[in-house]
């Protein structure tokens, strides 16, 4: 591989990562037991609490054309996101140096035609190990795990931006628009596609860690 990830990541790369981790994991837990306020759109009084993905369903009777009363769980749901969108944004900043292990290219190999032939060929050359559990050490070709850890921070700047969006546009006291609906379902749809990247990526270090690659070492803060 290239230089920049025989040196490992660079100390603000492994500090962010720490902190986005416990704060995305944290999220996507409290994103599973929150009960999300909305008001119906027919029953003039009744009030119907819709969660993602699990939904919790809860119903709650309100006085009409009063907000809706928000759980602690989905303020800590709006500020967490808030905080993990600024945090990405840190990360994106970020890969635009060439600070160890941090630029974009390195995410997105897959852009570029190098890039995909080293994808192809270390898929070819590593998919029967896969197969039994086992992964090629890093210095033996780690484009699949970057591209895994890019899809993440896609996924992430995904969840982020509509989360933003519905921060800013969902309603207490009205049914959602059509518009608010299609960016909650898009927010949604992304939650599954992250949470099955992130049980890949924390399988793949488990499984990278008993074959003794060390790779925590790499990402490790306090290194
Ligand atoms: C228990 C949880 C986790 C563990 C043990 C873990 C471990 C690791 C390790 C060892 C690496 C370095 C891989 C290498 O050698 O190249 C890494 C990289 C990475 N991980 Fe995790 N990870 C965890 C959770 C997460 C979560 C929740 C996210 C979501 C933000 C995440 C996103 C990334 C990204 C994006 C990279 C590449 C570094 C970067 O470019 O910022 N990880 N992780």
């Amino acid at each position: 591989m290239t230089d920049q990830t025989d040196q490992g990541y660079a100390k603000p790369i492994r500090i962010l990562h720490s902190i986005l981790a416990l704060c995305m994991l944290t999220q996507l837990a409290i994103g599973e037991l929150m009960d999300v306020p909305e008001v119906e759109d027919h029953p003039a009084v009744a009030v119907q609490w819709i969660a993602p993905a699990m939904a919790h369903e809860a119903h709650q009777h309100t006085v009409p054309g009063m907000p809706v009363e928000e759980t602690l769980g989905f303020e800590v749901h709006e500020i967490l996101g808030l905080t993990i969108a600024g945090l990405l944004l840190i990360r994106i900043m970020l890969a635009m140096t060439s600070l160890p292990g941090a630029n974009w290219r390195l995410l997105l190999p897959w852009l570029f035609a190098a890039g995909r032939k080293q994808l192809a060929d270390e898929i070819k050359t590593q998919m029967a190990g896969w197969k039994q559990g086992k992964l090629a050490a890093p210095e033996d070709g780690e484009t699949v795990a970057r591209s895994v850890h890019g899809f993440i921070v896609l996924g992430g700047i995904g969840m982020a931006v509509t989360g933003t969006v519905l921060f800013f546009g969902w309603s207490t006291t009205a049914p959602q628009t059509d518009l608010i609906e299609l960016v909650a379902e898009t927010h949604e749809l992304l939650v599954g596609a992250l949470e099955a990247l992130l049980a890949a990526h924390i399988l793949a270090v488990i499984l990278h860690q008993r074959q003794g690659h060390n790779i925590v070492d790499r990402i490790k803060p306090t290194a």
